[in-house]
């Protein structure tokens, strides 16, 4: 392209279309230094090295000499400090001004634990039986033969349960592998300690003492499972052979930013006695209308999941409109904020102080949630080096189980 549009170098250097038209206008009256080319008797930026080098500085000075009347400075709390460690306050600095997304697994950490599990209980005692936790349990339910018939060379099973939430998704089926005397260990892994502590809370209030419960506060964005899922070849004597069943359900792989990193990052740790089992939500024209994440009984109101986090930023003082859609061309649902208000967050790392600036009219995204069909979800496993060995779709044609091994490559 010869030229940029209007609305990409908007989106690139954090302005509005209005301030761009602004410098183009200021370009055709001599004012300022930008080369333009003109089509259909429109004028747009030149697609220039040069000309993106002053854009990015006047992307800058204008930041600096932002209108003082709307203009708000916000700091997290010393309490935020507390909560996240320094690499995952990078990593929400990182995304904030890189992809302008607070990231949503820091959502779950400290009370908004309690926000989920609260949450996950109303879909669990739901009427509705349409909801992703029933049809979770459903699907596990009635595939147990399918999976057992797979592991059946194994003498117990290790369950580890990627972003195990309250592990009510999981109840029946650690209940059907203790009553085969098959159950192993149950390895929770989480990003959330606190979310860590409701699944702990449950397993001892459902099953007593009969569970060895083991735990990992790990984030499966960007942390290797090698060593959590090493564990069943040390722990296994030479007469008994232990196999791993990881679970990832309740769609969470579906938040990531890129879910082909997530699931080789989870590859990478496995090995060939372990399987993988994924619930998702499949594209359809029931699930793009689907959007009560609230708690309570109102719906397109900002859900309380996002109180701890706002309130530890500071993010409630800041003037906003909800914005809740699914996007037909990225092919995701999403929920994001508006800024009403130009605004400044001010970080600490380390005494030193780090702004991420928005514009007014900025958006900062909260929950992305990826649409696709079984056969693209079995084509992006595959080209992650996983191999299909059973997979069922509810009647409905809503829910998909899928059980995959690491494929077996000579490279
Ligand atoms: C949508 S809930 C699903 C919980 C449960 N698996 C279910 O199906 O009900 C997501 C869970 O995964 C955790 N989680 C989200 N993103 C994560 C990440 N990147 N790494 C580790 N855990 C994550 C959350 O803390 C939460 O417990």
């Amino acid at each position: 392209m010869y030229y940029f549009k209007n609305s990409e170098i908007a989106e690139t250097y954090h302005v509005s279309v209005k301030t761009v038209s602004n410098w183009i206008n200021a370009a055709k009256n001599g004012k300022l230094n930008i080369s333009l080319y003109d089509v259909e008797n429109k004028s747009y930026v030149a697609n220039t090295a040069r000309n993106m080098a002053i854009l990015k500085n006047l992307a800058q000075e204008r930041r600096k000499y932002r209108n003082t009347r709307s203009y708000k400075e916000i700091t997290p709390t010393p309490e935020f400090y507390e909560l996240f460690s320094r690499r995952q306050v990078v990593a929400i600095i990182n995304s904030l001004e890189l992809h302008r997304e607070l990231p949503r697994q820091f959502t779950y950490m400290g009370d908004g634990a309690e926000a989920w599990n609260k949450y996950s209980i109303k879909l669990a005692n739901s009427s509705q039986r349409d909801n992703s936790l029933l049809n979770t349990i459903e699907l596990l339910r009635e595939n147990h033969t399918a999976i057992s018939t797979i592991l059946q060379d194994y003498d117990k099973i290790d369950v580890v349960d990627l972003g195990v939430g309250n592990a009510i998704p999981v109840k029946d089926l650690l209940d059907r592998l203790l009553r085969q005397d098959s159950l192993g260990r149950y390895v929770a892994v989480d990003v959330s300690s606190s979310m860590i502590e409701i699944a702990k809370r449950n397993i001892a209030k459902w099953f007593g003492g009969k569970i060895d419960f083991v735990s990992e506060v790990k984030d499966i964005t960007y942390d290797r499972m090698d060593e959590i899922l090493a564990t069943n070849i040390y722990r296994s004597p030479s007469d008994c052979k232990i196999a791993n069943l990881i679970l990832l359900l309740g769609g969470t792989i579906n938040n990531s930013m890129s879910t082909e990193n997530t699931l080789r990052m989870i590859r990478s740790g496995m090995s060939a006695n372990d399987i993988f089992v994924t619930a998702f939500k499949l594209d359809t024209p029931n699930s793009r209308r689907y959007f009560d994440y609230n708690v309570g009984p109102e719906i397109r109101k900002l859900s309380s999941m996002y109180d701890n986090i706002f309130n530890l930023m500071n993010l409630f003082k800041v003037d906003f409109a909800l914005e809740a859609d699914y996007d037909p061309i990225k092919r995701m649902r999403y929920e994001r904020i508006r800024l009403n208000e130009d605004l400044s967050i001010k970080f600490i790392c380390d005494k030193r102080e780090h702004i991420v600036n928005f514009n007014k009219n900025d958006t900062i995204l909260l929950l992305r949630i990826w649409h696709k069909s079984s056969i693209e979800l079995l084509n992006e496993f595959d080209r992650c080096g996983l191999e299909i060995l059973h997979a069922a779709i509810t009647n409905d044609g809503e829910y998909l189980l899928q059980v995959h091994r690491v494929k077996q490559e000579k490279f």
